[in-house]
Parts: C-alpha cells; structure tokens; sequence
C-alpha cells in the first residue's frame, strides 16, 4: 500500500466516522446542524437592527457551526454574543473560529435550561417541535428573553411584530416576537 492509499483510506475512514457522530446526534435532537442562508442572516439581522437599536446581549439558539455568531458579532460589536450547540462536531469547529473574538462565548449546554432575562435577544433556527418546547417553558414563567426571532418556524398561538418573507421561488418566513 502506498502512502496515498493509506492517506486516502485514513481521510475516508475518518469522514465515515465524523458523518455517523453528526447523524447520530441529528436523531437525539431532532434536527440537523444546517447553517441559516446568507440572505436569512441578512434579513434577521436587519429586524433587530429596526426594533434592538443596542442590544445587550444576543444569544443564537443551537448555534451550529457558528457562523450566525459571527455574523452577530460584526454587526454589534459591543454586544455579548452567546450561542449553545450540543453536537460535538459543530460546537469544536465553532469554537475553534471564533477563539479570538472575546466577545462571542459558546457553550456545549442544552439550551432548554437557560433562563433569559428581558433585556436578551433570542435568534432561532429550529423545528416547530423545539419552538413549541420553548413556547410553553417561555409561557410557564421560567427566565424568557425580551425579544425571539425565529427564521422559518413561527411560535404557534403568539402573533408575530413583525414577519418578513424570503426567497421567491420557494419563499420562507422570518418571524419577530416581542415577550
Ligand atoms: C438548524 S441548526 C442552527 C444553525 C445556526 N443557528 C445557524 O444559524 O447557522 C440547529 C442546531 O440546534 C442544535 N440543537 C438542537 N437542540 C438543541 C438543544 N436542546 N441545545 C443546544 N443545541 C441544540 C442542533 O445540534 C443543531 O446544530
């Protein structure tokens, strides 16, 4: 065997391995770590621009790779950026691209146990299922955010601010909620 089969087999071996952890961890959370499009950033960004003029602290819920975060952080500098991811992959690769951004801090933590206070900005992109499981912590009394913007999927029984659609050919909604 030359050292390229043996590299070649080694990159395969490893990409099967990594690929079975991140679907592994897709089927106990019920979502897949697929990063918000460009536009839709662009469009989140934009609402809070309209409605948060300084927002104090943003947190991106289920973080994935970290790009939201990045994002986040270039267009509010001064605000603490917080995002929590539970798939392993998604959470080191994110933590090794922002590790020079002090203001971005990303947690390995389900963020079903974190409580909110009124002045953070929630920014999701979820399921209905994980909107709904927020909803009623939300509605229970535990810590809810100020403000949640949720690409895609709108919290049923909650009228939305404010809705902004996206793409043409196979449209997409953003949705502004103020608690
Ligand atoms: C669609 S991705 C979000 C992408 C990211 N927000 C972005 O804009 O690029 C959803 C992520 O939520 C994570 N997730 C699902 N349930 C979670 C939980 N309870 N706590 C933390 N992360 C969770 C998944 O692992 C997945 O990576």
């Amino acid at each position: 065997m030359s050292f390229f089969e043996i590299f070649y087999s080694l990159f395969i071996l490893a990409f099967i391995f990594i690929a079975i952890i991140i679907f592994r961890h897709e089927k106990i959370s019920g979502i897949s770590a697929t990063p918000t499009l460009r536009r839709t950033r662009t469009v989140m960004i934009n609402m809070l621009k309209r409605h948060e003029l300084h927002p104090v602290r943003i947190y991106d819920l289920g973080s994935g790779w970290g790009g939201l975060l990045q994002r986040l952080h270039k267009e509010f500098p001064n605000a603490a950026v917080r995002g929590y991811e539970t798939s392993f992959f998604p959470y080191w690769v994110s933590k090794i691209f922002t590790c020079f951004s002090k203001n971005i801090q990303i947690e390995q933590k389900n963020f079903f146990e974190i409580e909110f206070t009124h002045n953070d900005v929630v920014m999701c992109y979820l399921s209905p299922q994980h909107m709904a499981k927020l909803k009623s912590k939300w509605e229970s009394g535990a810590g809810h955010p100020g403000s949640v913007i949720s690409a895609s999927f709108p919290i049923k029984g909650w009228e939305p601010i404010m809705v902004e659609k996206r793409g043409k050919l196979i449209p997409s909604f953003i949705y502004l909620y103020k608690l």
